[in-house]
């Protein structure tokens, strides 16, 4: 049999640190009003990271790319697919992977993005995976890569406070052995409406709103049920127990729905990676900047089972096991 492991990790950040006083400065200057307090205790963020205004989710995920690669003990030129899951790209088209794959200095292999907003990592990990284990693909470099402050309305003080930039990215290469266990990936359409950025480019105009929005109670009170049920459905398809998990790396959103979650899962909160303090919701990056952190930080070792989940706008949503 043919499958896929991860072989190397690796992320960045946009060097410009923004703590919760920071932005709380920031918006007073335009007359909104919010505090350390309330941030930290409704969503468990103290700080996030902003790209500056010509810097790209292609730029960061190219960093994250490279350091996943070195990690590997790979060259650019030993990938043969690229997938990048974002919401933020570059450019309307061509995709984020395709602007990523030249400045990685490589040509020739596939590449595309995915976009399944924050559970974009866990939907291009599991097309990664599909591909590889069917032949199409040998060493895939898979990148979560965001820039969600250039959606984000700084005059709406229940979204602009919960996001920031950044990508994580790993490459994932054949193997006799697992590697990925099991994944289980949905969608439901029906609520677009609770979390989207509902503008587009058409007769050279932005028609409709190009800012984040998000009804956060319909989005909480959603997350923790679909997120306890994907973990638990992979966790089937794997034959295998929550007792088997070593780490839970869900998206970080909010750490109130990141608790529930594994508490749902009976985990003890110390098998839970949290960054969502450090680096805010970073949507598709999120996952692979926590995984990368786990790993540099000695947290995760080699043969750790590690179940990763993504929620998000869509809505979408979805897990993936693994033994790393
Ligand atoms: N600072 C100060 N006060 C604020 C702020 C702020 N930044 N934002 C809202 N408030 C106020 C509100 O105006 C409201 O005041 P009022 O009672 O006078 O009307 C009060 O705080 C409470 O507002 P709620 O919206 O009821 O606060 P809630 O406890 O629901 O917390 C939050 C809001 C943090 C957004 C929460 O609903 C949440 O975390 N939802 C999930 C959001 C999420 O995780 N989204 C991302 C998942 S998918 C993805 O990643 C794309």
């Amino acid at each position: 049999s043919r499958y896929s492991r991860i072989t190397g990790t690796g992320s960045h950040l946009p060097p410009r640190r923004v703590t919760n006083a920071d932005l709380a400065t920031e918006l007073a200057a335009r007359g909104v009003e919010t505090s350390d307090d309330w941030i930290v205790e409704r969503t468990g963020i103290r700080a996030r990271h902003f790209a500056a205004p010509d810097v790209t989710s292609s730029d960061l995920g190219a960093h994250a790319a490279r350091q996943a690669l070195e990690a590997a003990g790979r060259q650019p030129s030993d990938i043969d697919l690229i997938i990048v899951a974002t919401s933020t790209p570059d450019m309307v088209f061509p995709s984020a992977a395709c602007i990523l794959q030249n400045k990685l200095g490589m040509a020739g292999c596939p590449a595309f993005d995915v976009q399944a907003v924050c559970s974009g990592f866990v939907y291009a990990l599991t097309v990664a995976d599909a591909m590889i284990r069917t032949g199409s693909a040998t060493r895939a470099l898979v990148i979560g890569a965001e820039v969600f402050s250039r959606i984000l309305d700084f005059e709406d003080r229940t979204t602009c406070v919960l996001f920031g930039d950044g990508a994580g990215a790993v490459v994932l290469e054949a193997s006799d052995t697992p590697g990925i266990l099991a994944s289980d990936l949905h969608a439901d359409g029906k609520h677009v409406g609770i979390l989207c950025v509902p503008g587009t480019v058409a007769g050279g105009q932005v028609l409709g709103t190009p800012f984040l929005k998000m009804d956060g109670q319909a989005v909480f009170k959603l997350a923790v049920g679909v997120l306890e049920s994907a973990a638990r459905a992979t966790l089937a398809k794997a034959g295998r127990t929550e007792a088997d998990i070593d780490w839970l790396i869900p998206h970080q959103a909010n750490i109130r729905i990141m608790q529930g979650t594994a508490k749902k899962l009976k985990l003890p909160m110390d098998k839970l990676v949290v960054t969502v303090d450090q680096h805010g919701n970073t949507s598709a990056a999120s996952i692979p900047l926590a995984l990368d952190a786990a790993v540099r930080g000695g947290k995760i070792k080699k043969g750790d089972t590690l179940m990763l989940e993504g929620v998000g706008g869509g809505f979408t949503w979805g897990a993936v096991l693994l033994d790393f």
